[in-house]
């Protein structure tokens, strides 16, 4: 519905001052060249005046910056329409919190809102109004950079996760909250062979099952924009696409606010073959209802006929409009254009202890112990420690998507371990891709003096997020070289891995006696790396995402199809050759999804299973041997039940992240609710399951117990 100052506002706008709307500008055009540039740049013929009809920039922040440019925009801004400020706060503004995947494995969604809720308040008290995130793609290939930036490979975690998100960084959208752009629609995260921009083409039927939820969570949260994805579905460029943007984004899940295209791509249209030029391709855009063009400058091509479009190009640029109103509107920009920010809200803001904390405490939830060997971990405080690798004493933990955040202000991991271990020394033994022989022998000899070792290995941040996609997800051989002639040394080796993407840690694995996954752990991501490898914190991060054996087995995923040749895992496996498998390599990843060590001892166990109107509850036992509290993340996965299509041989269906105090039971419910209890049959008809359900209740997608019911769904 219209609000009555934005019907006013269309009836006396021009038809240039509406077409200005639906521009958003890169920071260049406001601040020259110290802007954040996060795209192709293309030439354009913008004038002065039109830059001062755009609707909205992108990559400016800083009270006193966007101040400035609020004020000269309005002073020569017609009808006084606020300008609109949005950038990429993905995990966080200035106080950095671990990549979006690393967060997904706290399991914690509460965690999620948090640090979208920090990342909105460091963000908003610098003058931004919208995020582009969450980034809500599933991802079931390691090889494809951007995974970072997803929450993994699971449809209902990535829903989850994607409403905390929206709730974290809209609340009400008051002063101390941002409008979320959930990004990017659709199914960005599944091109072909994991290469960046690539084609992608699913079915319909997988795309709604398995794609779609996370964007659909994401919009029942009432995110106030979305982005249209580079990539092609189902034979048509996602941003010039009617069936996806028309049909389904807007009827079907009744979306009511802003479409953004990403980064140039109306323009891209033409590279597809879907748009012989320019106008084309705005006519195009138009028509599937992208309300603004992210620097393409193919809207712009309208401002050359103003005067003599034809009636359905002006009633697209009138809804497109009053959509992009509403947004500023909803913001609350025509009250006040400066949302009351000052210098001294941003000063007291901007990584203030509390949100620093917060990151920690995130990071210490992200953080998952994949291998600890004869209890190695955690560590004494009076081991002598050699702490060897260019990741050990590097700054750069902060990964992709934190233009705002300071490397150089991070601390490294070297630095939080001498403060809690007196007794550790450092050598960098190799650098992330090269090997000197000095270095590496220095490295050698400080591990000689040691009693366990801690190597720190991976990847920089440039070698992760967009246009990073990798054919080969091992480790650098040299860092390689580096841990076989660490373990030459006969001691005991903790790897601690600084990585954007699931890495085929085979060899890593074999070397060492524990394995701490610490993903970019953002600003005090070696705090909290340090407390997990003290103990004063207990690991209870899980995989949201597959971790292969080798890049040979990409996409794999633990909610595949069963096959009509499976594993039996049984002999049988062996002898048999007909059978769904590789004659070079296992079926099984090395560390499955869901999975993650803890340092207390936490079984679970199945008591019972009830129907409570169309939803099923499960009860569930914890009990904790050890000597020590702990967390864990409790999972229910539904069997592949009988349907007319195929179903994942197992789906997670709900989870809990629960304390389980030291020698002691807790008893917990999950509930299943009805939609997770549905199946779309080939005809992309929404169908409810009838009969027995088997749900498998375990700390991993592995190590499950069964527990069965009638399931009446009348
Ligand atoms: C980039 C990304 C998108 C981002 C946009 C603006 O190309 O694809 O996720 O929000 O441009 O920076």
């Amino acid at each position: 519905m219209t609000s009555e100052r934005v019907s006013k506002l269309l009836q006396e706008m021009t038809t240039e001052e509406k077409i200005g709307q639906l521009l958003q500008l890169s920071a260049d055009f406001f601040e020259g060249s110290q802007a954040v540039i996060t795209g192709p740049m293309r030439e354009h013929d913008l004038t002065l005046a039109t830059v001062y009809t755009a609707g909205s920039v992108l990559g400016i922040s800083g009270a006193e910056r966007v101040h400035q440019i609020q004020a000269d925009y309005l002073a020569k801004s017609r009808l006084k329409i606020p300008l609109l400020f949005m950038a990429d706060i993905v995990h966080g503004f200035q106080t950095i919190f671990p990549i979006p995947l690393g967060m997904a494995a706290s399991f914690d969604p509460e965690a999620v809102k948090l640090a979208s809720e920090v990342a909105a308040r460091e963000s908003a008290v610098s003058g931004l109004h919208v995020t582009f995130a969450p980034m809500v793609d599933l991802v079931r290939d390691p090889r494809w950079g951007r995974v970072m930036e997803s929450t993994g490979e699971d449809p209902y975690l990535n829903s989850v996760l994607a409403k905390a998100s929206v709730d974290g960084f809209q609340g009400d959208l008051d002063v101390e909250h941002i409008a979320a752009c959930v990004k990017h629609f659709a199914a960005y995260g599944a091109p072909e062979a994991g290469r960046e921009y690539n084609t992608v083409d699913l079915s319909e039927w997988r795309f709604r099952e398995q794609y779609l939820p996370a964007y659909s969570a994401a919009i029942a949260a009432q995110a106030k924009l979305v982005m249209t994805s580079f990539n092609t579905l189902f034979g048509v460029p996602a941003t010039a696409n009617q069936h996806l943007f028309r049909d389904i984004l807007r009827d079907e899940l009744a979306f009511k606010g802003v479409v953004i295209s990403d980064w140039d791509a109306i323009g891209e249209l033409i590279n597809h073959g879907v748009a012989g030029n320019l106008q084309a391709a705005a006519d195009q855009a138009l028509a599937a209802g992208v309300d603004i063009d992210m620097m393409s400058f193919a809207y712009a091509k309208y401002l050359q006929k103003a005067a003599n479009l034809d009636e359905s190009t002006r009633q697209l640029i009138d809804e497109s409009t009053a959509r992009i109103l509403e947004l500023k509107e909803s913001l609350g920009l025509f009250t006040d254009p400066y949302r009351q920010v000052t210098p001294e809200r941003e000063q007291a803001e901007l990584k203030s202890v509390q949100n620093l904390n917060a990151a920690q405490q995130v990071a210490e939830e992200s953080i998952v112990l994949l291998k600890n060997e004869r209890a190695i971990l955690p560590l004494a405080r009076d081991q002598k420690l050699a702490l060897i690798g260019p990741v050990a004493n590097t700054g750069d933990l902060l990964g992709s998507w934190s233009w705002q955040g300071d490397q150089h202000q991070t601390p490294s991991i070297y630095t939080a371990m001498a403060e809690k271990f007196p007794q550790v020394s450092y050598a960098s033994g190799c650098a992330y891709h090269q090997l000197n022989h000095r270095e590496f022998d220095q490295a050698l000899s400080t591990a000689r003096q040691a009693d366990k070792i801690i190597a720190v290995l991976g990847l920089p941040s440039s070698e992760s997020g967009e246009a990073t996609s990798m054919t080969d997800i091992r480790l650098p051989q040299e860092q390689l070289t580096l841990l076989q002639a660490l373990a030459k040394l006969g001691k005991p080796i903790i790897s601690v891995v600084v990585t954007g993407r699931p890495l085929d840690l085979t060899l890593v694995d074999d070397l060492s006696a524990a394995v701490v996954l610490a993903w970019f752990p953002g600003s005090r991501g070696a705090a909290a790396l340090t407390n997990i490898l003290s103990g004063a914190v207990n690991p209870s991060g899980k995989l949201p995402m597959t971790f292969p054996r080798s890049v040979g087995q990409v996409p794999i995923y633990y909610n595949q199809f069963n096959t009509g040749r499976p594993l039996s895992h049984t002999e049988n496996d062996r002898e048999n050759k007909y059978l769904s498998k590789y004659i070079d390599e296992a079926n099984s990843p090395l560390y499955p999804f869901g999975f993650g060590l803890s340092y207390a001892e936490i079984k679970a166990q199945p008591i019972s299973a009830t129907q409570q109107g169309r939803s099923i509850q499960l009860k569930v036992e914890l009990e904790n041997t050890a000597a020590l509290a702990g967390k864990t993340v409790v999972q229910c996965y539904l069997h592949q039940p009988v349907a007319t299509t195929v179903q994942p041989v197992q789906r997670l269906v709900a989870f809990s992240k629960v304390l389980v105090p030291s020698k002691q039971k807790v008893e917990l419910t999950l509930t299943v609710a009805p939609e997770e209890l549905t199946y779309l049959d080939a005809a992309l008809k929404r169908q409810t399951f009838t009969g027995e359900l088997k749900f498998l209740i375990g700390l991993d997608s592995q190590h499950t117990k069964a527990i069965s019911i009638a399931y009446q769904n009348d």
